[in-house]
């Protein structure tokens, strides 16, 4: 974990081979059906949205939400901002919007010429443009969505008032955090009472957990399986971003402490692929470091909803203080009075 103050673009592809994989991914996935896209991105969010009312009983409406790790895009924020609630978001990244040179200027500073070609491309295709107007549409929106507001700055310090937020979400962003265990607190600090939080991530020790193209793009041939764990496969990984590489055990560990009792999901889409390929490395004496349970683990999903207690346990664990001397005073009035008025005592 190193340069951990520092706020660099988390995207790590330098060559221009790798650069121009992307470029050529990015065209293919956009002319592949936008509208399955979008709506696959409002159908993962409305389920997000009816497991949040499960754990908190209300609806994320008319909400103080942030987002860790928003993105370029802004969809999911888009989203929750068209559905009247108050969304900001929190991105390490210089995320630009609309026409704005001094956006570029300053993403250039902070996150390099790299991450400027490919939004600028991005927008000059119009690819932000027509993901936007195809979620306006699909949520039938008559009015676009207005500028969003993302504060370029780390998960783990966002500077943001404690207990401000009804609602925290993270999509994907957590395993590129260098501070995990600090950004897991700061995600539990600045949410209210009451109020719950949802983190989906993908651990390192999953079959995509490098998030090399390939493996996320199905391309299973391409790679030899887990090949980011394994020494003999690791030099053909492309890992596409900076990774904080914590297995699903370990993060199982951290969230568990910075958030307690909360709910953590695995999710395991092929299991049944997976699970005798794992069970079949660890029997030629490979992969022994890691479970067949982390192997299959692809992403983590967790909820929890911040207790509101602890101030009122404090209140009401000095009340029943107070109410206890109360009683124990009143009792020992009795005992004297009963005593003084005793036979013995009047003699
Ligand atoms: C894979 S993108 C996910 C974007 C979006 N949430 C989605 O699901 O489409 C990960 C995002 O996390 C952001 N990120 C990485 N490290 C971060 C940090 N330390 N603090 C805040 N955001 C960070 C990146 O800049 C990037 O925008």
């Amino acid at each position: 974990m190193s340069d951990h103050g520092k706020l660099r673009s988390y995207s790590t592809s330098s060559s221009v081979q790798a650069t121009l994989g992307q470029w050529r991914n990015l065209i293919r996935l956009h002319r592949q059906g936008l509208t399955s896209r979008v709506a696959a991105v409002v159908a993962e969010l409305r389920g997000i949205e009816a497991d949040v009312q499960d754990h908190a009983g209300a609806k994320v409406e008319d909400c103080r939400v942030l987002d860790i790790g928003p993105g370029q895009h802004l969809m999911q924020m888009s989203y929750f901002a068209a559905r009247g609630n108050h969304v900001i978001g929190v991105d390490r990244d210089v995320i630009v919007q609309g026409f704005d040179p001094a956006g570029y200027w300053h993403m250039a500073r902070s996150n390099g010429l790299g991450r400027v070609a490919k939004t600028a491309g991005r927008k000059s295709l119009g690819i932000d443009r027509s993901y936007r107007r195809e979620l306006e549409r699909l949520l039938g929106l008559r009015e676009p969505i207005p500028r969003l507001t993302v504060h370029q700055r780390n998960a783990w310090d966002t500077r943001l008032q404690a207990g401000s937020f009804d609602f925290v979400y993270s999509l994907r962003a957590f395993m590129h955090i260098h501070e995990p265990a600090a950004a897991i607190e700061e995600a539990a600090r600045v949410l209210a009472p009451g109020g719950v939080a949802f983190i989906d991530l993908m651990p390192y020790t999953g079959p995509n957990g490098s998030l090399d193209i390939r493996m996320l793009g199905g391309r299973h041939d391409e790679l030899a399986p887990w090949a980011h764990l394994r020494p003999q496969h690791r030099h053909l990984v492309r890992e596409s971003a900076h990774l904080n590489r914590l297995s699903a055990s370990e993060w199982q560990t951290l969230l568990t402490r910075g958030m307690p009792g909360c709910t953590i999901r695995p999710t395991k889409p092929s299991v049944d692929r997976l699970q005798p390929l794992a069970e079949e490395l660890h029997g030629q004496g490979e992969l022994l470091d890691f479970s067949v349970d982390d192997l299959v683990t692809t992403n983590l999903h967790v909820f929890w909803r911040k207790p509101i207690a602890r101030a009122c346990t404090a209140l009401m664990r000095s009340t029943l203080a107070v109410l206890i001397s109360v009683a124990n005073a009143c009792d020992s009035l009795a005992e004297w009075v009963n005593f003084s008025l005793s036979p013995l005592a009047l003699g």
